[in-house]
């Protein structure tokens, strides 16, 4: 049974990866998502080419936005974004942790 994930994806161009993470919902809450996703960014700035890792989520998702905030991560800008799913808000926060 798989009750979290988490995702590293060459999309943001040279020298940085884009993190990804969700956990079932009858797990969330529990800091699974932060401990997960920190273990995966500090593994990812440990490769020698990646000098930054980053978090796209939109706005409207704050519990995504909070476990960028406490991995230490910093809110880099916000974009406009396509609104896929009925959740979202068309605006996407770029969250960046450097080396
Ligand atoms: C976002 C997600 C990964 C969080 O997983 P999680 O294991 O619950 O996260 P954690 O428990 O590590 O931390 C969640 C934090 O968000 C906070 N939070 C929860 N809902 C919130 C909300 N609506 N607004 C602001 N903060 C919120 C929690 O209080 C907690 O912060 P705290 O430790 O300061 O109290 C999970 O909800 C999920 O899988 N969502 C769907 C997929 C998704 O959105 N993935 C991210 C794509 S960018």
């Amino acid at each position: 049974v798989v009750v979290a994930a988490v995702v590293l994806m060459r999309r943001v161009g040279p020298g940085g990866l884009e993190l990804g993470y969700w956990v079932r919902s009858d797990r969330a809450g529990q800091g699974l998502a932060t401990e997960l996703a920190g273990a995966a960014a500090e593994a990812a700035l440990a490769l020698p080419d990646v000098e930054r890792v980053e978090i796209h989520c939109d706005v409207a998702n704050g519990a995504s936005g909070r476990v960028a905030a406490k991995l230490g991560f910093t809110l880099d800008r916000e974009v406009d974004d396509e609104v896929l799913t009925a959740g979202e808000s068309g605006r996407l926060q770029i969250w960046i942790l450097r080396r």
